[in-house]
């Protein structure tokens, strides 16, 4: 793709209407969360972003969608849901996880009656069956002796302990889980929601590969841009706010 460690600065769906079919490896990014913020009062257009990112991934391309819900009146909106389910039902991609980004909780007044969040969901679509270059961590008492029962259930509900019964050892290491801690974002000055470097890093390390191209069509501060470049991955940009293109700029070329 020529537009290769590019960023540019415009609505996304007009900026992305042009390109070529698949032409793009890996999507990691964030949409706007309801209002929760303005960012300087722009708009954007769900059902064509969805339309896009879907026509310009490879087969076997992944998207990562990061998104919270706002609450109204009590309610929680409940738009990061529909969006999954378009992805899926509309664009036709597989649902492949979701996943959950755990971060510190944000306070809720106590006269709202609700427990305090801590959480996003970080929705993983692919283009069919995508590429994984599994995290793994390591186990908790490598080496020494498996405990109990250990197996998985049939579907009547009686134990299975037939599998897995010559491997009766805790081992090094194991696939991680799909809920992901992080604490806080960059913080970066002049933009108000970052997702975490780490966050953008660990999924550009799982769903893609060096060479590779990574787009993020909300770029905010270049969060996904500057891991991909880290990662010896091409980075690709969008952003409508022209305030944020220098932040990007800068993260991307400071030394
Ligand atoms: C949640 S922030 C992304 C933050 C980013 N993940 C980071 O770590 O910095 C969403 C961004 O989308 C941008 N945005 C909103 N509407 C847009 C549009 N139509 N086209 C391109 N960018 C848009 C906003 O300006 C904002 O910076």
């Amino acid at each position: 793709m020529s537009k290769e460690n590019m960023i540019f600065h415009g609505d996304n769906v007009a900026t992305m209407k042009d390109w070529p079919d698949a032409c793009v490896d890996l999507v990691v990014t964030s949409p706007p969360y309801d209002n929760l913020r303005t960012y300087g009062g722009h708009t954007w257009d769900f059902d064509g972003v969805a339309r896009e990112l879907t026509r310009l991934l490879k087969p076997g391309g992944v998207i990562v969608w990061v998104v919270a819900d706002a609450t109204v009146k009590g309610s929680e909106t409940l738009t990061s849901m529909r969006q999954a389910i378009h992805f899926k039902d509309v664009c036709g991609l597989n649902a492949h996880d979701t996943m959950i980004y755990q971060r510190p909780a944000v306070p809720f007044d106590p006269k709202c009656n609700r427990y305090w969040q801590c959480w996003e969901y970080m929705f993983v679509f692919s283009k069919g069956k995508p590429l994984c270059n599994y995290i793994k961590e390591p186990c908790k008492g490598a080496g020494k002796p498996k405990k109990g029962d250990y197996g998985q259930r049939r579907y009547d509900g009686t134990n299975r302990t037939d599998r897995h019964q010559e491997d009766r050892t805790i081992q090094e290491t194991k696939v991680r889980e799909n809920v992901w801690k992080y604490t806080a974002g960059d913080r970066v000055d002049g933009h108000p929601a970052q997702f975490p470097s780490l966050l953008a890093a660990d999924h550009i390390l799982s769903w893609s590969n060096e060479g590779d191209t990574v787009l993020d069509p909300f770029a905010g501060s270049g969060t996904t841009l500057l891991a991909a470049k880290q990662l010896n991955r091409h980075y690709v940009g969008i952003e409508i706010n022209e305030e944020y293109i220098s932040i990007i700029n800068k993260r991307l070329h400071a030394r």
